[in-house]
């Protein structure tokens, strides 16, 4: 077992959380001196993954995130000894530092390879892979950015992939190819080295983020109240599209695979035919809309807690990128307004049922 070398200074490549106290975002520019692209590694182990990335990339700025104190350290040793200066571990837990403390859309690329399985069924709730980080990484990764995922562990394969999937900014692409490994470094990981070997087979899924006009807001209600104003299509219809707008619904079956047909009567006196259908709901927490009328869409709209308030998460979600970059100069502040209406109606200044 290799041993952490305490003569070798690592201070250049091994963050120390004390000196980044606080909630804030980290400083991706300050941590890697210019506003390079920056690729994040989760549960980084040894090191290997960031120590060859790192030196074929040497334009990109590589962070990588272990819990293990000592593990982060290994890692750090690996990356000084190899002269690269591109790389900076955080030795603590990723999954807080993904929820708060990423820029939105900060992120070119997200690796995690062979997360723990902790297999007993009361263990699995430490799997760093879960709900909020899908989110995390969703919120963190740039339009077009990639995740990467690889692990020995089928059930939890199926599990990662069930979670991304519900969130239909991802769209799957072939995972890049291994080379043929001519020595120990040649491997993705030091555990994708080992299964290797071993003959152990390898289950790896790559995702690419679909473009989305994205925004956040933080409403004055709780997320059960701002749930009631979907849930009620009395309280929809009152603040359902940009200024000027009211809707008439024909049809509003709020449940997953539900129809909801309504017309939308615009200030100008135009009339609107809309046709949607509502993919996911979970009840106080997320609502998956497809728009199946042109232009075509998906709307994912999350809630989080955050006190006595919302954090609602909006995010339009296209298959095409040239659909996307036409509609965003008025989607963009059509989103807006509606939830200026929104917010108005959650802090009491419109009349509503
Ligand atoms: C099975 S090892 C895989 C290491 C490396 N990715 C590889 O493939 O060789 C999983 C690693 O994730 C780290 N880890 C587990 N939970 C973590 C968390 N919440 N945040 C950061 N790292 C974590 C562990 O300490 C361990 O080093």
């Amino acid at each position: 077992m290799t041993r952490p070398r305490a003569d070798l200074d690592v201070s250049s490549t091994l963050l120390d959380p004390a000196a980044h106290p606080g909630e804030d975002p980290l400083s991706w520019p300050d941590l890697f001196g210019d506003d390079r692209p920056v690729v994040v590694e989760i549960g980084s182990g040894k090191g290997l993954f960031l120590a060859n990335a790192a030196a074929a990339r040497p334009d990109h700025g590589f962070f990588g995130i272990e819990i293990a104190k000592k593990y982060a350290r290994l890692a750090a040793e690996r990356i000084v000894k190899a002269g690269l200066t591109n790389v900076r571990m955080w030795p603590a837990d990723a999954g807080r530092l993904m929820d708060r403390r990423v820029v939105p859309a900060s992120l070119r690329e997200v690796h995690v390879y062979f997360p723990d399985p902790w297999w007993k069924k009361r263990h699995k709730k430490r799997r760093v892979f879960n709900e909020a980080l899908v989110a995390s990484i969703a919120r963190a990764l740039v339009p077009a950015g990639e995740l990467h995922v690889a692990t020995d562990v089928e059930e939890y394969f199926g599990v990662i992939r069930e979670l991304v999937a519900t969130d239909p900014r991802f769209a799957e692409i072939p995972p890049p190819p291994l080379g043929d490994a001519e020595s120990d470094h040649d491997y993705l990981t030091n555990f994708e080295r080992k299964y290797r070997i071993e003959g152990r087979p390898v289950y790896r899924v790559s995702y690419r983020m679909k473009p989305a006009l994205s925004t956040e807001r933080l409403l004055p209600a709780e997320p059960q109240v701002v749930f009631a104003a979907f849930e009620k299509p009395g309280r929809l219809a009152c603040w359902w599209g940009p200024d000027g707008f009211k809707n008439t619904f024909e049809r509003f079956e709020f449940e997953p695979g539900g129809r909801w047909t309504f017309t939308m009567h615009g200030p100008n006196g135009v009339d609107y035919p809309n046709e949607s259908t509502f993919r996911t709901i979970e009840r106080d927490r997320r609502v998956v809309i497809e728009h199946v009328s042109a232009p075509r869409f998906t709307l994912a709209v999350t809630l989080a807690p955050r006190g006595d308030h919302t954090l609602l998460s909006w995010d339009q979600v296209f298959e095409d990128a040239e659909v996307a970059a036409k509609l965003a100069p008025i989607c963009r502040p059509a989103n807006e307004q509606n939830l200026d209406r929104l917010q108005a109606l959650l802090a009491g200044a419109d009349e509503a049922p």
